[in-house]
């Protein structure tokens, strides 16, 4: 890797927090602080600087979506339950204008019509759904393709 490290902002939405609690049987087991360390170790395997942050709260997010304005070089979120919702968190990807990956634990459309729509994959790169965990890893090594060839 030449150049400066890529910074990428992993969002995590509501609820995800709750993970290895919450309804394991659709979610796994691993917790959320699991996986962000999985994060981290992917991250510094393909020479990005990552950084983690998880809320439930819509504005709490769009806030930190606005903050990698001009420092980060790319986005992975997972919007939880405003990815169904949230034109808020859309319009703050938008704005910021870096690529985007969209990440699901599960396959939200093999679950209720109301999963079925997004209102961020029609802004985002790319969608992986259905992967569990690994989907963040996969998106990471997405992000980092794309960054190197930007
Ligand atoms: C989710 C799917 C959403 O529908 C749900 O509200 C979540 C998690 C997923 O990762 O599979 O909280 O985004």
């Amino acid at each position: 890797m030449t150049g400066q490290a890529h910074r990428v902002l992993v969002i995590h939405g509501p609820n995800l927090n709750m993970l290895g609690r919450r309804e394991p049987g659709i979610y796994g087991s691993d917790s959320l602080a699991d996986i962000d360390a999985r994060i981290m170790d992917e991250g510094k395997r393909l020479g990005l600087l990552v950084e983690t942050f998880q809320s439930n709260h819509e504005g709490a997010i769009v806030d930190r979506i606005q903050g990698a304005l001009g420092t980060c070089a790319g986005i992975v979120i997972n919007p939880a339950a405003y990815t169904h919702t949230s034109v808020a968190i859309r319009d703050a990807l938008l704005a910021v204008s870096v690529p985007v990956i969209e990440v699901h634990l599960s396959n939200i459309h093999k679950r209720e019509s109301f999963r079925h729509k997004s209102l961020v994959s029609d802004v985002a790169q790319a969608t992986l759904a259905g992967f569990g965990a690994q989907g963040y890893l996969l998106a990471l090594q997405g992000l980092a393709r794309i960054l190197s060839q930007a």
